[in-house]
C-alpha cells in the first residue's frame, strides 16, 4: 500500500502566520506538523509516500524531509497548483499509486491514542483482503465543520454529509482514508461541489453505495486534534507537550518508529544523533539507543 500526504492549501484561516510558511510546517510543540500524519503512515507500515504541496512550499518540505532514507522510507513530491479538494490527490497521484492500494492523510491531522496501531492494521486488512474502503469516525462537539456520518440501529454507517447544517450524528469523518486501487478510477466519476472541490465525501459515498465502506470509530480515549485555528493549534501543542513531559516518550518521533521497526540500523540512528547534536531531540534519540526496553513501547 502507498501513502499520500496532503500538504497543499493556503491556510488562509491562519494568515498572516501561513503567508510565509506552509501550515503543515508549523510546530506542534517540538516537531513540524507534518511529522504527525507521516508517523501514522509509518505505523501503518506504509513506506512509499507522496507529499502534495503548493509550488511555493515544495522546496521547504524537501529540505525538511528529503528522500526519506533517513527513516527507511521513500518520499516523493508533487505540486498542486490550487486547492481542488482532497479527492483530487488521487488524480495527482495516479501514476505514483499505480496498481497499489492507497492511504490518504491530511497533513494537518494529529492522531494520538492507545489502539491506533490495531486500528490502522485493521484498515489495511479491510482494503487488501476485502477490497473495502476504510474511514474513521470521531465524536466531536462541532460536527458541522466536518464530513458527518449517520448510523443505523446496528451501528452501520448509512450516509455521510459534508459540513451539514443539521448534522445527523456527532461523528466527524477524520482526515485519514484507506482505499483499494479502484479509488483512482472512481474519482473520475465525481463532480466538484459548490465550493469547487472534489470532495472526499463524494468518493466515500460511492463506496457506501456499493456497500464497500467500513467506518471504524476512534473511541473517547483517543485524540484527533484540530490545527485549523490559532486556538486549536496552541491546544494541540499543549496536548503533545503534556503527554511527552509526563512519559518522557515522544509522539511521532520518526527515527524512533523507523528504528523500532528495524527499517533503519543503529548506524543510521547514530547519524541522526550526530545531526541533532546535544539538543533535546538528539538527547531523546541517544536515550532510545541506550534503552534496552525499547522493543516494548511502540
Ligand atoms: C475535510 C473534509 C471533511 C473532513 C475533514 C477532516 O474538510 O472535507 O469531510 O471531515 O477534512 O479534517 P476541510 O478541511 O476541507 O474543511
Amino acid at each position: 500500500m502507498k501513502g499520500i500526504i496532503l500538504a497543499g492549501g493556503v491556510g488562509s484561516r491562519l494568515h498572516p502566520i501561513t503567508q510565509g510558511v506552509s501550515k503543515q510546517l508549523l510546530p506542534i510543540y517540538d516537531k513540524p506538523m507534518i511529522y504527525y500524519p507521516l508517523s501514522v503512515l509509518m505505523l501503518a507500515d506504509i513506506r512509499e509516500i507522496l507529499i502534495i504541496t503548493t509550488p511555493e512550499d515544495q522546496q521547504a518540505f524537501i529540505r525538511l524531509l528529503g528522500d526519506g532514507s533517513q527513516w527507511g522510507i521513500k518520499l516523493s513530491y508533487i505540486v498542486q497548483l490550487k486547492p481542488e479538494g482532497i479527492a483530487h490527490a488521487l488524480i495527482l497521484g495516479k501514476i505514483f499509486v499505480g496498481r497499489d492500494d492507497v492511504c490518504l492523510v491530511l497533513g494537518d491531522n494529529v492522531f494520538y491514542g492507545t489502539g491506533l496501531i490495531p486500528l490502522l492494521k485493521n484498515a489495511v486488512f479491510e482494503v487488501t483482503e476485502n477490497r473495502k474502503a476504510c474511514i474513521f469516525g470521531y465524536y466531536v462537539n462541532d460536527p458541522e465543520r466536518y464530513g458527518v456520518a449517520q448510523f443505523n440501529q446496528e451501528g452501520d454507517v448509512i450516509s455521510i454529509e459534508e459540513k451539514p447544517q443539521n448534522p445527523k450524528s456527532k461523528y466527524a469523518v477524520v482526515g485519514l482514508y484507506f482505499y483499494p486501487n479502484d479509488a483512482v478510477q472512481k474519482v473520475g466519476n465525481i463532480t466538484s461541489s459548490v465550493r469547487g472541490e472534489l470532495e472526499i465525501t463524494s468518493l466515500n459515498q460511492l463506496y457506501l453505495d456499493e456497500k464497500r465502506l467500513i467506518l471504524q470509530k476512534m473511541g473517547r480515549g483517543f485524540a484527533w486534534l484540530d490545527t485549523g485555528t490559532h486556538e486549536s493549534l496552541m491546544e494541540a501543542g499543549s496536548f503533545i507537550q503534556t503527554i511527552e513531559k509526563r512519559q518522557g516518550l515522544k509522539v511521532a518521533c520518526l527515527e524512533e518508529i523507523a528504528f523500532k521497526k528495524h527499517w533503519i540500523s543503529v548506524t543510521k540512528l547514530d547519524e541522526a544523533i550526530q545531526h541533532y547534536g546535544n539538543n533535546v531531540y538528539g538527547d531523546y534519540l541517544k536515550q532510545l539507543e541506550n534503552d534496552i526496553s525499547y522493543k516494548y513501547v511502540l
